[in-house]
This record gives C-alpha cells, sequence and structure tokens, in this order.
C-alpha cells in the first residue's frame, strides 16, 4: 500500500539545533546499525522507518557497512528512500560514514582519501540518494595523515556529496585538529558521533568540554548501551536479544555481575521516577544541553514507542541527578575506544 506521512507528524517530537548551525536534529534519531540488513523483511524495515517518521523523527544513520552483509542496510534504505519516502527526501537528514572495514584489500577502510572517496560513491548509489546530509569519518586512522582525511571530507563537501561534515568517535585532541584544519579550508565541522551512556560517560572527560567550545553537535549513539540499558537482561539473557546474536557486537562478557547490578539498581530509580530504564537512559543523555540528539537503535516498533515515551519526561530533580550519578559508573563497555585514544 502506498505510505503517506502522517498529517501530526511534528505534533509532538522536539527539535534541538545542531551546534551553531541552522539546522535542528530531532531529540531522537534513529540508527539502522543492527535489524535494517538482508535478514530484515523490507515490509518490517518499512514498518519501523514509517512509524519513527509518523512521530517526528526526521535523521535516519547508516554508514558502508550496515547490515549484515555489509552494505545491504545502505540497499534496503535506497528502495525505501527511492520509492516511499522519496517525496520526503527535503524533510530527512540522512547520514553515511566511511572508516571501518567495507572491502578486501588495503583500499577498503579506514581514512585514507581513496577509501572514503570511493566508500561515499558507494553509498550513494546503494542508497539511490543524490547527496548525504551528513558524511562522516567513522573513526580516526592513526596511520593516514589528518589533512588527507580532510581532504577527502572537503571533496566530498565541496562536490555536493555532503551538506554537513561530521567525525565519530574521535578524541577531543584529534577533535581539535580536524576542526581547526577544516576550517582553514572554510568548512565548520557540524558534529560528532561519540557513544555516550549512562554507564559509559568516556565523553565527560574532556570532549564535551571541547564540544561546547567549538560549538559543534553532538549526537549520543548506543545511549541504552546496545539495550544493556533496559531491565532485559536482569533475569537472563534473551534468546532473542542482541547479547544472543552472534552476528552482533554486544559480547555477553561485558553483561558482568557488576554491571547488571548497576543495571538493576538504575532501574529502581527508573521506577520511581515512573519511566523504564530504557526511557530514563535516553531522557538522561538528553539531559545534558551540549547533546543535540540519542541516537537510539530498535528491534520492532514496540521498542520504539517505549523509547519515544522518554520525551515526556526529560527533566530530573536534583536529588534523582545525584543518586543517578552515583549509581551509574562506568561499566568499562566502550568497544569504540580504541578510535579515541590518539
Ligand atoms: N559511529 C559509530 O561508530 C556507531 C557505533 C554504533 C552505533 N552507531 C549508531 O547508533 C545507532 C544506535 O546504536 P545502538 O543500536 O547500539 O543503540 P542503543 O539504542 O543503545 O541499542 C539499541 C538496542 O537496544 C535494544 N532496545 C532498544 N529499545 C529497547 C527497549 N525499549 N527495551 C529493551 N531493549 C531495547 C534493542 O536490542 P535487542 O536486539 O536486544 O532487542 C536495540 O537494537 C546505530 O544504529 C548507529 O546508527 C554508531
Amino acid at each position: 500500500m502506498k505510505y503517506s506521512a502522517s498529517k501530526n507528524r511534528y505534533s509532538n517530537m522536539l527539535y534541538r539545533t545542531c551546534g551553531d548551525s541552522g539546522v535542528k536534529l530531532p531529540l531522537i534519531s534513529l540508527g539502522l546499525w543492527h535489524n535494517f540488513g538482508a535478514k530484515t523483511p523490507l515490509s518490517n524495515i518499512k514498518k519501523i522507518l514509517f512509524y519513527a517518521f509518523d512521530r517526528g523523527i526526521t535523521h535516519f544513520d547508516l554508514a558502508n557497512n550496515y547490515g549484515p552483509p555489509y552494505g545491504s542496510t545502505e540497499i534496503n534504505f535506497g528502495k525505501i528512500i527511492s520509492k516511499d519516502l522519496k517525496k520526503y527526501r527535503d524533510e530527512l537528514i540522512i547520514s553515511s560514514k566511511a572508516g571501518y572495514d567495507m572491502w578486501e584489500g588495503p583500499y577498503g577502510e579506514w581514512g585514507s582519501k581513496k577509501h572514503i572517496i570511493a566508500s561515499c560513491d558507494q553509498s550513494l548509489k546503494r542508497m539511490k540518494v543524490d547527496y548525504f546530509d551528513i558524511f562522516y569519518s567513522h573513526r580516526f586512522d592513526p596511520n593516514t595523515p589528518l589533512e588527507e582525511t580532510a581532504d577527502a571530507l572537503e571533496t566530498i563537501y565541496k562536490s555536493g556529496k555532503a551538506l554537513y561534515i561530521g567525525i565519530s568517535s574521535y578524541s577531543s585532541k584529534k577533535t581539535n585538529q580536524i576542526y581547526k584544519i577544516l576550517k582553514s579550508r572554510n568548512i565548520k565541522l557540524f558534529i560528532h558521533q561519540p557513544s555516550y551512556s549512562l554507564i559509559n560517560r568516556w565523553i565527560e572527560k574532556d570532549l564535551t568540554k571541547t564540544i561546547r567550545k567549538l560549538k559543534i553537535g553532538c549526537i549520543a549513539f548506543s545511549p541504552l548501551a546496545q539495550g544493556m540499558l533496559s531491565d532485559k537482561y536482569l533475569k537472563k539473557i534473551p534468546k532473542v536479544s542482541r547479547a544472543s546474536d552472534t552476528t552482533s557486537y554486544l559480547d555477553k562478557s561485558l553483561i558482568t555481575k557488576k554491571n547488571l547490578k548497576i543495571v538493576s539498581d538504575l532501574n529502581k530509580i527508573a521506577i520511581k521516577r515512573g519511566q523504564s530504564l530504557s526511557q530514563m537512559a535516553i531522557s538522561w543523555v538528553l539531559s545534558n544541553n551540549y547533546v543535540t540528539s540519542a541516537l537510539i537503535g530498535v528491534r520492532n516498533i514496540n521498542q520504539l514507542k517505549e523509547n519515544l515515551e522518554s520525551l515526556n519526561k526529560l527533566s530530573f530533580s536534583a536529588s534523582e541527578m545525584k543518586i543517578i550519578n552515583k549509581t551509574a559508573k562506568d561499566g568499562n563497555i566502550n568497544i569504540w575506544k580504541q578510535s579515541s585514544s590518539y
């Protein structure tokens, strides 16, 4: 059946300006890392994307290697954006990234101009779009001069293949450096995409200060710690869950007794607040005003519905904040930390 977007799609979502740009992002953005690849029927993917857009989610985040197999999520998204969502293209912020392993050989990953330009071109073709709203360097490459990575991003930006440029999982130091290089080429770094959640607090050390100072946006990925910040793992590991999926990156070893105790304590605080833990985890990330958007993932519409309810209770009392920050210790779950160690 032909999709027609809800007329009320903008009535309940909230939007925040991304850094000092003129662009607003929805407080909740949807990432397609898991559950949108070749294994998932296109009809399920459509249901989730249409529901998201009907609820005011205007930003969909992808990368070259989302799947499995790599590339298949972009292909699926391409089928939808070129037909059902085509007439809404100007209402959408669509992003992709290059930098992680994508194809065989020495040019299939990292930060060389060769990789990034070829990958961007491939992604545009798979997604059947003329341009990306945001194109990211997915990770810092210690073996490529940052000037070269910036060169690739500049080429993409100046050829109109992306309207804005972002970086992901870069340290504060490397963020400052690439910001300066891009600025010298008349490009304002638009956004940083770091992992951030109640139990993954690495950005608080110095990156948040840099983000504020440079006036760039911040879209926090994995705010639910890949699902750990819900009550689903408190009793056992459910069969249908990311931790049970051998192709996922949520290794069971991250679900330690220590982390489960933290999650269980946080769950009690969430219930007292009248929220589920997933909702409180999203509200908490968004309570940091340097965070432009919380970039979530979902397996189905029910999860998305539940998570969207977090927008109804965004504020925390001082005493709630105090107990949450005392309880929510870093759980050593940041599997992207290598990239930000330079
Ligand atoms: N830049 C990067 O390097 C990078 C890396 C990772 C992710 N990202 C981006 O960030 C996006 C989000 O990452 P993420 O998927 O890890 O985010 P997340 O929101 O922390 O985790 C999403 C997962 O949590 C579970 N979940 C969601 N809502 C739930 C609920 N209400 N109750 C119980 N479980 C729930 C689901 O897993 P189950 O399968 O267990 O149901 C879902 O797939 C990605 O899609 C991608 O766009 C970027």
